[in-house]
């Protein structure tokens, strides 16, 4: 994809609201373009945004094995609510099998470098499988969600993936969120009234405190700077 057009379309939808993004996108990849859910907060509103306007449209999760049982739940709620189909993709089992033989149940606790073995066997294995045929993937990036995530823009060239990507919550504030979810009355996962903000794999995840960063409960024992998992790289 070159830059021009990425441009082309940043620019001319910049004051596009996020409906507006997602059906330009939908329209103009109609088979190729796929929400990519982790059904936190940001991801359940796309969801609904989605399912409001084409129901057939793909919607798909990574089941790494090691979710919470709520989050489990909350795809069953969530599909049923919507009646859509949400794609589950899960990892290969040998490779899980190997890694856990060679490094043990918790691997991701004892190096970086264990964690992210885990990561890629668990989530980015499985999301290359799912990005297979596909041009465009939605995301719920927002800037204001890390220090890593400050640079990202609307419409981007996903060089990890090769595919676009969109963002198209990209400027809402958490206080925009909170406000959509409960005008809409969108299911959501209890454990974020428990004080866990992101939400990802269980041992990977524990509730904040007040006033630290949305993301600090995620990976919490390594360095802001370091923290991600290879889904969305800088
Ligand atoms: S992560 O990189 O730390 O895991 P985060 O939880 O902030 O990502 O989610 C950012 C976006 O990545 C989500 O809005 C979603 O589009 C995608 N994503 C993250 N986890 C998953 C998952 N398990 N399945 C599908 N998409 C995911
Ligand atoms: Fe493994 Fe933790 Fe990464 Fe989940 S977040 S895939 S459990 S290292």
């Amino acid at each position: 994809m070159d830059n021009n057009t990425l441009n082309t379309w940043n620019e001319e939808l910049k004051n596009s609201s996020p409906q507006d993004v997602i059906t330009f996108f939908l329209e103009k990849f109609p088979d190729t373009c796929a929400l990519a859910t982790s059904l936190g907060y940001e991801d359940q509103i796309l969801t609904e945004m989605v399912a409001s306007i084409d129901k057939e449209a793909n919607i798909f999760t990574l089941d790494t094995g090691r979710l919470f049982p709520e989050t489990y739940d909350l795809i069953d709620r969530t599909s049923k609510k919507y009646g859509i189909n949400i794609h589950i993709f899960f990892p290969e089992r040998r490779s899980v099998e190997k890694i856990t033989q060679e490094h043990g149940i918790n691997l991701f606790y004892d190096s970086i470098e264990n964690r992210k073995l885990c990561c890629n066997v668990r989530k980015l294995e499985p999301l290359a499988r799912a990005m297979k045929d596909l041009d465009v993937w939605i995301t719920g990036l927002r800037k204001d969600q890390s220090v890593t995530r400050t640079s990202m823009r609307l419409v981007e060239w996903d060089d990890s993936n090769n595919i676009i990507k969109i963002n198209p919550l990209i400027n809402w504030t958490e206080q925009d969120v909170i406000q959509y979810i409960q005008e809409k009355g969108i299911p959501c996962n209890p454990l974020h009234k428990k004080g866990y903000a992101s939400i990802g794999c269980q041992p990977c995840t524990r509730a904040i405190e007040k006033g630290e960063d949305v993301r600090a409960g995620r990976w919490w024992w390594e360095d802001p700077a370091t923290k991600e998992c290879g889904l969305h790289k800088k």
